[in-house]
Formats: C-alpha cells, sequence, structure tokens
C-alpha cells in the first residue's frame, strides 16, 4: 500500500460498513436525531458498535441486560433487540433529561416494554439491582473515573458465562499518556484491573472512525 488513508478513509468505510452490514433503520436514526435535537452530546456507540452489541447479546443467549450509561438510547435499543421478547434491559443514566429523550426513543423503536430505565447515579441505583436475576451482559458506558466501581457492580450482578463489554477504552490512544486528563488513567486502571481478575477473561480492541480512536473490551465472567 502506498499511502495509509486516516481519518477520511476510515469514516468512507465506516459508511460502507453501516449500510453494507449493518443496515440501521428510522427507529434508530430518529434516536439519534431526537439526542442531537435535545443538546445531548453525539458520544452514542457507532452503528457498527451498536450491532456488534446486538450481536454479542443474541450469541451469549443473553436474556437480562444491564446497561450503564443510556444517553438516548441508541445502544438500549440496539441491545434490547439482542434479547427475547420476554428479556428485560435495566438502564442507568445520571441525568433525568437524558432520561426522557432515551425513554421516548426506545418506545418509538418498538422495545420500551422490555426496558426500565432508572434515573440517578449508577452507583446509587446497582446496589437496587442485587435481589434481582443475575444479569447475563453488561454494557458499561458511563462516566469513566467509575469504570473500576462499575465492573465490581458487574462482578456481584452477574454469573459464570456472563459478559461484560467495557466502552472506550482507548481514549484517543491517551491511556498510556502520563501527562493526559483523569479520565484516561482511570480508563488504563480499569483495563488492568480486568486482566488482574481472576474471575474475567478478556480482550480489547481498538476502533476508528467517527468516534476517533477508541475501542472497547469484552469479557467472560468465569
Ligand atoms: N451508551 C450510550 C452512550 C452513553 S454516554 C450509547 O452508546 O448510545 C454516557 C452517559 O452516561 C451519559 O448519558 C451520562 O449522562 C451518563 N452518566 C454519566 N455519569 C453517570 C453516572 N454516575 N451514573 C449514570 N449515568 C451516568
Ligand atoms: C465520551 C463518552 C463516551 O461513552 C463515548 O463513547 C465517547 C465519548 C465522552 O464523555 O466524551
Ligand atoms: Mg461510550
Amino acid at each position: 500500500m502506498a499511502d495509509h488513508p486516516t481519518e477520511n478513509g476510515w469514516l468512507d468505510v465506516e459508511s460502507f460498513l453501516s449500510r453494507t452490514l449493518v443496515k440501521g433503520d428510522d427507529a434508530l436514526d430518529q434516536a439519534v436525531a431526537a439526542g442531537r435535537e435535545a443538546g445531548l452530546p453525539p458520544i452514542e456507540v457507532a452503528p457498527t458498535a451498536g450491532k456488534l452489541l446486538m450481536l454479542l447479546a443474541r450469541m451469549s443467549g443473553a436474556r437480562r441486560v444491564l446497561e450503564i450509561g443510556t444517553l438516548a438510547g441508541f445502544s438500549t435499543i440496539w441491545l434490547a433487540r439482542g434479547i427475547p421478547d420476554d428479556g428485560r434491559l435495566v438502564s442507568c443514566e445520571y441525568s433525568p433529561e437524558h432520561a426522557a429523550v432515551a425513554r421516548r426513543n426506545v418506545d418509538r423503536a418498538g422495545i420500551g416494554p422490555k426496558v426500565d430505565i432508572r434515573v440517578g447515579p449508577a452507583l446509587e441505583t446497582l446496589p437496587k439491582l442485587a435481589d434481582q436475576e443475575a444479569f447475563d451482559f453488561v454494557f458499561i458506558d458511563a462516566d469513566k473515573g467509575n469504570n473500576i466501581n462499575y465492573l465490581e457492580w458487574a462482578l456481584r450482578l452477574t454469573r459464570p458465562g456472563s459478559v461484560i463489554v467495557l466502552d472506550n477504552v482507548i481514549w484517543d490512544g491517551t491511556i498510556l499518556d502520563p501527562e493526559a486528563e483523569s479520565d484516561a488513567a482511570a480508563i488504563r486502571a480499569s483495563l488492568e484491573f480486568i486482566g488482574a481478575n481472576p474471575s474475567l477473561e478478556a480482550t480489547a480492541i481498538q476502533t476508528v472512525g467517527s468516534k476517533g480512536w477508541d475501542g472497547f473490551a469484552v469479557a467472560l465472567v468465569r
């Protein structure tokens, strides 16, 4: 290869993958648009990653999903589509405004009855879930400074065989930069926590595209 195309190439390839493989729909497009209209930040997962969440949930046979960080419900819709009609998805969201946008989006997408959006700091909601049946799948995608706390709760609320996905583990490559902001250090520490935890078998994948240089970790609970 003579050239190594970067940003423009990543975006073109992502568009190609989205239209060729992901094939979103109006409910997903409207969810993103409603988030933008309400002034929410454009930090939902890329469509390619959203569909991966759906596929991982389905491949793992998940019936009960826990999400930490709802935003406008884009990843929520994908995940809910990966579980059966009698499955349940609990999504934790700090902001009442974000949660209200997400509620409308998940209802419009037709998966509303499966989705329980809990408003408040996730660290206040998670202890209240301890008396529920174990979760089969956890997607962690909220304030990065709490990643380790969320992983600890995910371990309490799951069972051997459950899957945990942690978003934003590369953070534009800043996780190795000692000068970077505190979230970068927290993200690196959360990867080290996963790697050192005998109850987790994990890897992480770097991604490029509309969300910049980032990635996600996938862990199996042992
Ligand atoms: N998973 C979403 C994106 C989530 S963005 C998607 O891919 O579509 C991160 C969200 O986490 C934001 O909506 C933010 O308000 C929420 N958040 C931040 N701190 C939080 C906390 N302490 N508890 C719960 N949610 C939090
Ligand atoms: C941010 C948060 C996310 O969950 C994400 O996927 C991208 C960016 C952020 O807080 O900037
Ligand atoms: Mg994210």
